[in-house]
């Protein structure tokens, strides 16, 4: 099988953990601080403050907004379940709006038709490694007075227009198992604004700065140094982690073209993709439909994947949530039947690549 995701330490981040282990100091201290000034200084923002994970990260981030009760973010329905029990967490009402096929992410049209008094945040989720149509959400949000919130979770180091996932206001990263980069459970939040980073160290950490001083109503979101450690040698070497993941998607894009039924992503102009999935999609002229296309895969030994395959507001959880709005979103509810993504990650061999391309080709052509 050659799976959908690979997890792979070396020698540098064994040494980091041996370090931590043997310095005694494990929880939220030197090593913690050292990715977060690696990060903040890698990926262009002021401030990274780093959590135990990017739900965490994206219920803290809205905290800070200071939302009251009816107040709405606008989000995607594609997206992963976290996006929305974030929003519900911190007390808000999810609205969506619907996505673009070109890029899997937020409809800055669709999202303007849905602004009303009660909206306060536009919360686009950078889905698979490329991120969305930043300047329209920038010029809505300074027109209506509404805070970006990017959930950057699947796109570490992705640019729109030189700008880093993360940089447009606030932004909320994951660090969990299968992302491009890793520490097992993690996340981290980035922002410019000194005062929110204030706010969110001590939000993290019981609401306090001081021993027994308690500013806020707080949360025990702290990571641990073992983590902090796993993920500063990925840091180091993100460009060259990256670098494997376009080499594999350029030739899965060189060996898929053309396939009848089948449309393979793109980097679009302006951005810069870092290829946390690589995604096809299957439509109505191809020889088999998405699901039985994607049992084919793993019967022949290709780890595909379906993310996602239902809208959020599409599970018994949401439909009748009373802070969800339902609302129609034809082009997301057609992608969800759509898409299947094949593996990209840097631990691919060429044979590897050459197998995956001969597979997709044989199932999509019926020889
Ligand atoms: C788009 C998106 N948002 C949020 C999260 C939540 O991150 P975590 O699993 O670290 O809580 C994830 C990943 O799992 C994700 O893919």
């Amino acid at each position: 099988m050659i799976p959908i995701t690979s997890v792979r330490f070396g020698k540098a981040e064994e040494d980091l953990v041996l370090e931590v282990l043997r310095s005694g100091s494990v929880a939220q201290g030197p090593m913690v601080k050292r990715l977060e000034d690696s990060f903040a200084e890698k990926f262009g923002v002021k401030h990274a403050i780093a959590v135990n994970n990017g739900t965490t990260a994206l219920v803290a981030a809205l905290e800070v907004l200071d939302l009251q009760p009816g107040d709405e973010v606008i989000t995607t329905p594609f997206t992963f379940v976290a996006t929305v029990n974030a929003i519900l967490e911190a007390g808000a009402t999810a609205v969506f709006a619907d996505i673009r096929e070109e890029d899997f992410n937020l409809d800055p049209d669709s999202v303007a038709a849905l602004i009303g008094p009660k909206t306060k945040v536009l919360l686009p989720v950078h889905l698979y490694g490329q991120m969305a149509d930043m300047d329209p959400f920038v010029a809505l949000a300074s027109k209506h007075g509404l805070r970006i919130l990017e959930d950057s979770a699947q796109s570490h180091g992705a640019t729109y227009r030189g700008t880093y996932s993360g940089g447009f206001g606030l932004g909320t990263f994951s660090f969990y198992a299968t992302k491009n980069i890793t520490t097992g459970e993690g996340g981290l939040i980035t922002t410019d604004d000194d005062v929110l980073a204030d706010r969110l160290r001590i939000l993290r950490n019981q609401g306090t700065r001081e021993r027994y001083v308690y500013e806020v109503a707080g949360h025990n979101y702290r990571l641990t140094d073992l983590q902090a450690a796993l993920a500063i040698p990925q840091l180091d070497h993100y460009e060259s982690l990256v670098e494997k993941r376009r080499e594999n998607a350029a030739k899965l894009i060189d060996g898929l073209a053309g396939l009848p039924g089948l449309v393979v992503p793109h980097q679009l102009p302006g951005r810069t993709h870092v290829w946390h999935q690589f995604t096809i999609r299957v439509t109505e002229e191809a020889a088999l439909g998405r699901d039985d296309f994607v049992s084919a895969l793993l019967d022949r030994g290709i780890g595909a994947g379906v993310y996602y395959p239902r809208l959020l507001f599409d599970y018994e959880a949401y439909r009748d949530h009373s802070r969800v709005k339902v609302t129609e979103t034809p082009v997301a509810a057609r992608i969800a039947t759509q898409v299947i993504s094949l593996p990209v990650h840097p631990a691919l061999s060429h044979d590897d690549i050459s197998e995956i391309i001969s597979v997709v080709s044989s199932l999509a052509t019926g020889h």
